[in-house]
C-alpha cells in the first residue's frame, strides 16, 4: 500500500510543517550553542588585548603544575604573571650573601613559555624580609651606610639576574600609612625617606630598560594618594625613573567607593605616571578592617564567616555588580592603566581565607573552588569587548 497516498492531504501538510519546524529549531539550537560555546571559549587574555595586560599572581604549586587544571587556566586566561611570594626579600635572599633562585627562575621560565609579561614583586618591603638585613653581628641596627649598601646589593643582584626578562619591578612596596605619613619601617628608621630614592636609583642602574613602580594598598584614601603623588614628584625631581604606581586594589563590597577610586586615578595620572591595578580582589565577607597590612589579625567568629556552605544569591549579585562596576572603571581609564592583575586564581588559594581573620571561607576570585570560571568572567569579557 502506498502510505503517502493513504495519508490525507491535511495531515501530510501538518507532518511536513512539523518536520520543518523541528529542523529549524534544531539548526537554531546548534547556532545558539555554537555561539555560546565560542563566547565561553573566549579568554580574558583575548578579550582585554589592546586595552591592558590582564595578569594573575601565581604560587609555586601552580608554576610546578601540581594541579594541571590551574596551571592550564593561568597559561590560557592571563597575559601576565607576578609571583605571589617567591621574589620577596625573605624567600629570595634569606641570608646575607645567600640567594635562593630556584622558584623565581622557574616562574620566569613559566611566564616566558606562556608568552606572558612577567613582573617582579617586590624589591624593598618592610614585611617578609629577614632580620639579618637590618642588624649587625651583635644584633644592633646597622648604620645607614651599611643598610644602603645591603639594599644596593640586594636590588642589583635580583634585578640584574632577570635583566631583559622582567618587564618591571615593584621597587618599593607599602612605604606609607593610610594617613599619608611614612611607615615607621626599619628602612625608614635607619635611612629616613631617602631609602625610596636609593631603591629606585639602584634598580635603574641594574636594568635601565625595566619599568619601575611604587606599589601600595588603599591608594584610594585621599591622604595616602596625596603622599604617593608627592613621592612621584620628588622622585622625578631627583632624576629617578618611575613609570607607574601600583594600586593594589584589595577591595570589599562597600569600600572603596567608585568615586574614591576614580579620584585616585585622576590624581595619579595628573602626576604623570601610569597606573597598574596590581593585586585586585573583592572580598565578599564582612570585615573589621579595610586595609591590606598583613600584620592585621582579628579573632574568628561565626558571624564574620557567614558563607561556609554557600553565598546567598542577593550577596552574590552584589559582588558581581561590584566587580563589573570596578572593571568598567578600569576600562574607562584604560589609556593610563597598563595592567590589571588579580591577586590569585581561585577561591581555594586566596590569601583572604586567612586575612584579616584566619580560617574563613571567602569568594573573591574569578575562579571557584573547583577551578571553574565563575559566570562573572563572561560578563567581564563582554564589557571588555564593548570598549574596543
Ligand atoms: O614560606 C613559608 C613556608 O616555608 C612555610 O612552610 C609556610 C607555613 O605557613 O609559610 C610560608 O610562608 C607564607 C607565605 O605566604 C608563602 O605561602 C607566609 O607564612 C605567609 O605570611 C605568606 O603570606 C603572603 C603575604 O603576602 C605575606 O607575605 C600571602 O601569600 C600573599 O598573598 C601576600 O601578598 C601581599 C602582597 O605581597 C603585598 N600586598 C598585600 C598582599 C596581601 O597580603
Amino acid at each position: 500500500m502506498n502510505i503517502s497516498k493513504a495519508i490525507p492531504c491535511d495531515l501530510k501538510k501538518t507532518n511536513y510543517m512539523r518536520v520543518k519546524i523541528e529542523l529549524i529549531t534544531a539548526v537554531t539550537a546548534m547556532v545558539v550553542l555554537t555561539s555560546v560555546h565560542t563566547m565561553a571559549q573566549k579568554t580574558l587574555r583575548e578579550a582585554t588585548k589592546g586595552e591592558f595586560v590582564f595578569g594573575v599572581a601565581v604560587n609555586m604549586q601552580q608554576v610546578n603544575g601540581i594541579n594541571p587544571v590551574e596551571t592550564d587556566q593561568i597559561a590560557k586566561e592571563f597575559s601576565a604573571i607576578v609571583p605571589e611570594n617567591c621574589m620577596k626579600p625573605q624567600p629570595i635572599h634569606p641570608e646575607e650573601n645567600r640567594y635562593y633562585w630556584d622558584e623565581a627562575d622557574k616562574l620566569v621560565v613559566f611566564g616566558e613559555k606562556n608568552k606572558q609579561v612577567v613582573t617582579g614583586h617586590c624589591l624593598i618591603w618592610h614585611s617578609q624580609i629577614s632580620k639579618w638585613f637590618f642588624i649587625d653581628s651583635h644584633g644592633k641596627d646597622v648604620s645607614p651606610e651599611i643598610l644602603k649598601e645591603r639594599m644596593r646589593q640586594h636590588i642589583q643582584t635580583v634585578v640584574g639576574r632577570y635583566k631583559g626578562r622582567i618587564r618591571g619591578w615593584d621597587v618599593v612596596n607599602e612605604a606609607f600609612e593610610d594617613n599619608g605619613s611614612f611607615r615607621n619601617s626599619k628602612f625608614y628608621q635607619i635611612l629616613g625617606k631617602d631609602f625610596i630614592k636609593y631603591a629606585f636609583q639602584f634598580a635603574y642602574e641594574a636594568d635601565p630598560d625595566a619599568e619601575l613602580y611604587y606599589n601600595d594598598y588603599n591608594v584610594e584614601t585621599p591622604a595616602k594618594c596625596d603622599a604617593i603623588v608627592k613621592l612621584v614628584k620628588d622622585l622625578k625631581t631627583a632624576g629617578c625613573r618611575i613609570d607607574a604606581v601600583g594600586s593594589q586594589s584589595h577591595m570589599q563590597l562597600n569600600s572603596p567607593t567608585l568615586d574614591a577610586t576614580e579620584g585616585s586615578f585622576k590624581k595619579l595620572s595628573d602626576a604623570g605616571v601610569h597606573i597598574l591595578i596590581t593585586e585586585w580582589d573583592i572580598s565578599i565577607l564582612p570585615s573589621p578592617y579595610d586595609g591590606a597590612n598583613i600584620a592585621a589579625n582579628f579573632n574568628y567568629s561565626k558571624e564574620m564567616d557567614p558563607y561556609r556552605d554557600a553565598v546567598p544569591d542577593s550577596v552574590q549579585q552584589k559582588w558581581n555588580k561590584r566587580m563589573l562596576d570596578m572593571f568598567g572603571l578600569f576600562l574607562k581609564y584604560k589609556d593610563v592603566i597598563d595592567r590589571v592583575t588579580v591577586w590569585g586564581l581561585t577561591d581555594n588559594t586566596t590569601w583572604l581565607n586567612n586575612f584579616p581573620i584566619r580560617g574563613r571561607k571567602d569568594y573573591p576570585m574569578l575562579f571557584d573552588r573547583n577551578n571553574k570560571r565563575k559566570p562573572i568572567v563572561d560578563e567581564i569579557i563582554k564589557l571588555a569587548e564593548k570598549y574596543k
